[in-house]
Order: structure tokens, then sequence, then C-alpha cells
């Protein structure tokens, strides 16, 4: 059997998330250790302010943490802004970079999101580097060609795939329960699978290519089973632990 690369479940908190809400961490990590790290790799991405103390409830769990965006300098006078090195050095190993409400919100374009995501691979973070259309582009017929000038745009050239994480999150399908059919979330990732074979280096088959938008306990197996679906970015959903560790459980 060909192989295949290790889910993961990473959990986005958007700006969500309180001191209490370090409860859920631990109740992550508590959980997380019945499944099994081999068959599934799960990560939360917290606001900053929450990064340090959750790298402590995390320590010598199987649980990894990230973080939601960084500036593609080391360090310097950009008021606000967060480097990969600081997230580095706070405990992540991940950074979720374009998701598409910094894309629309914040006007990055894909140039700003290709550097930030050099500058966490420089730093050792896994960029979760995020594409998807918008519903007017699904409907005119042009989401694969929005998705492939996101990639072809992004992601840093030279990278390898196994280095990088891209999530397939289309915009009409985030905080609003639509999900695309699951013919359709394949088509999408066997199309992403294949721009990755031809353009990054390394072992394509190995990139892992999350699916993002909707995912709930209650579709995450449907969801989760395509060809090419190798884990998921929860956003909603994992704000509660219980919530979130079922879906990370259809890997289990
Ligand atoms: P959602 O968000 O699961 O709440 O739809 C997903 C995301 O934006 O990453």
């Amino acid at each position: 059997m060909a192989e295949r690369p290790r889910p993961l479940v990473a959990g986005n908190w958007k700006m969500n998330g309180l001191h209490a809400s370090l409860n859920e961490v631990e109740k992550i990590c508590s959980l997380s250790g019945a499944l099994g790290a081999e068959k599934v790799q799960i990560a939360i991405c917290p606001p900053a302010t929450l990064l340090l103390a959750c790298s402590k409830i995390c320590e010598g769990s199987v649980v990894a943490l990230g973080g939601q965006d960084c500036h593609w300098e080391a360090s310097g006078a950009y008021t606000g802004d967060i480097s990969a090195e600081m997230l580095k050095d706070a405990g992540a190993a991940f950074v979720i970079l374009g998701h598409s409400e910094r894309r629309a919100g914040h006007h990055e374009s894909n140039e700003t999101i290709r550097a930030k995501a050099a500058a966490a691979l420089r730093t050792g973070l896994s960029p979760i580097i995020c594409v998807g259309e918008t519903r007017s582009e699904r409907e005119e017929g042009i989401a694969s060609a929005i998705v492939a000038a996101q990639l072809s745009g992004s992601v840093p050239q030279g990278c390898t795939a196994e280095e990088v994480v891209i999530a397939y999150e289309p915009v009409w399908a985030i905080g609003t329960g639509l999900t695309p059919t699951p013919d359709d979330i394949a088509a999408m990732h066997g199309f992403i699978r294949a721009w990755i074979m031809k353009h990054l280096l390394g072992r394509g088959d190995l990139a892992r290519i999350l699916y993002g938008g909707s995912v709930k306990p209650g579709n995450a197996a449907e969801l989760m089973k395509e060809d090419n679906v190798d884990g998921a970015l929860v956003g909603g959903a994992s704000l509660a632990a219980g919530g979130f560790m079922a879906i990370a459980g259809v890997y289990g």
C-alpha cells in the first residue's frame, strides 16, 4: 500500500480564548494520549496571548501548538506584529498563514504570504498555507484557477512538499455551516496534490492537504475519508475539547 502522510487535525481558535479557556487545552492534552500520536497529529493554534501558557500545559503531551500569523522579519519596528522566531520561542511548531480572514480583512497578498511562509521555514515552523475560492468564484467555475494562483503565489519556491501544509478552505464554507460535497472536496484536493507533485521538491505524496470550513464532529468522518484529505483545519468546533477531539478521533 502507498505510504500516506500522517494526518494533522489543527484547531484555529481565531480571536477567541481567555485565560479560562486553558481548561480546554488541558482536556485536549489528556484526551489526546488515548488517540495514538502515530495515527494523527493534533495541534492547537490559540491567540498569541495564550501560546506560552499553552506550551507549558502541552509539554510532555503529543499536542503541538501553532500561531495564527507571523511577520516576515525576525524582529524590528513593526508595532503589533509577531515574528516566526517569537512564535517558535513561545512553543509553536506551526503557523497558519494566508487565512481568508487575513487575505480579506488585512489585505494580505500572495506575495506577503509567501514572505511569511519563507520566514516560518527559516525558523523551523511548518507553515499551514490556506487557499480557497469565494462562492462567486465557485459559481463562475474558476475555483481551481483561483486555488492554483494562490498556490503559485504564496508557496515559497524551492521548498519541499513535506515541510509545508496546505489547507483548502473555501471562503463560503468558513463559519457558515456549509461544506462542499465530498466529491468537490476530493476533486480540489486531487488538484492540489497534482500541483504539489509538479511544483514542489521532495515527496509530493507525503505533503499534508487539510480541509477546512465548517468541520464538525457530525461531518468529519464523511469529509476526512476522501482521497488526498490528510486532516482538518477546524475553527469554531475546536474551541471545546470534546468536539475537537471527536473530530480528531476520526483517525483513532
Ligand atoms: P470553521 O473555520 O471551522 O469555523 O468554519 C475554519 C477556519 O476558518 O479555519
